[in-house]
């Protein structure tokens, strides 16, 4: 049996750190990663764990930590609608929008392990205009080491692959690798990934058309949630799209941004 004690530590520290939260309820779910930990570091227990990271924490014990209490699910085109809206009504907004850009500035502000950056220059090519490549900056970025160095490599499972990408992109970006696939260089290349925390870093002002920030934000408390979102807010050039995920919205939350139906989904424009 756990000590309280234990679970409250790493979940605050965690919390402190990333703005995740594990809540009284949910402490259950830290058990596997206190597992992984034991293994890891050889002590007995949680408790000798505990007592490890109480003593000090390296950089080291702090990236494990975090990376294990982070949740990576992604795959490819998540729930498709948002992807193929931004590739055609979202490009010609931006057209409409920024007449005299020459390319568009777009961030995965929490890419996982890269599925969302390739889905957005996939998506370009396959919804959109014929994919000039020179026309977008696609910056990617995620607070798990972990996560990065998968998205990094562009080394997918064939289950990976299977979840969410057609046949057809398949066989154009990316070549068979033994029991894995391999994104085409071209593609790959054209994104910037850096490690990056929503929560504590600042951002750059008014740089991005677009931000696509999906599915981290529901880890987060609202106080967090407000914190994050004002700075992307800022990020975001005036007239610019924020996408969220399915189930987020900015309800409650004052920045000024309004709803945008923009072909079949829904995302935010910054007023201008
Ligand atoms: C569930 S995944 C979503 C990935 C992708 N955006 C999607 O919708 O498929 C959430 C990602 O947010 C990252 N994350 C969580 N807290 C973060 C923070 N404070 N700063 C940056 N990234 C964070 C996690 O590491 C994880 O990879």
């Amino acid at each position: 049996m756990t000590n309280p004690e234990v679970y409250k530590f790493f979940s605050d520290y965690v919390y402190q750190h990333t703005g995740i939260l594990y809540k009284e309820q949910d402490y259950y779910r830290l058990d596997s990663r206190f597992n992984t930990l034991v293994k890891k570091f050889e002590v007995k227990d949680a408790s000798e764990l505990f007592n490890l990271y109480v003593q000090k924490i390296t950089p080291e014990m702090h990236t494990i930590l975090i990376d294990l209490c982070t949740n990576n699910e992604t795959y490819f085109m998540r729930d498709l609608k948002p992807f193929k809206a931004f590739a055609k009504e979202g490009m010609d907004y931006l057209k409409e929008t920024f007449p005299n850009s020459i390319s568009y500035n777009i961030w995965s502000a929490a890419c996982s392990t890269g599925q969302e950056p390739l889905s957005l220059l996939m998506a370009l090519d396959s919804f959109g205009d014929k994919l000039n490549l020179n026309k977008y900056k696609i910056e990617a970025s995620d607070i798990s080491t972990n996560a990065l160095d998968k998205a990094k490599k562009g080394l997918y499972t064939g289950l990976e692959v299977q979840r969410g990408l057609p046949a057809n992109l398949l066989i154009q970006y990316f070549s068979q690798v033994e029991d894995n696939w391999q994104v085409n260089k071209d593609l790959h290349n054209k994104i910037s990934f850096k490690k990056l925390n929503l929560l504590t870093e600042s951002f750059p002002l008014n740089e991005y058309h677009i931000i696509f920030c999906r599915n981290v934000l529901i880890y987060q408390d609202m106080e967090n949630k407000k914190k994050i979102l004002s700075k992307i807010s800022d990020a975001i050039k005036p007239g610019g799209l924020l996408f969220m995920g399915a189930g987020e919205s900015l309800i409650g939350v004052d920045i000024p941004m309004k709803q945008l139906e923009l072909g079949k989904a829904f995302c935010y424009v910054k007023d201008s």
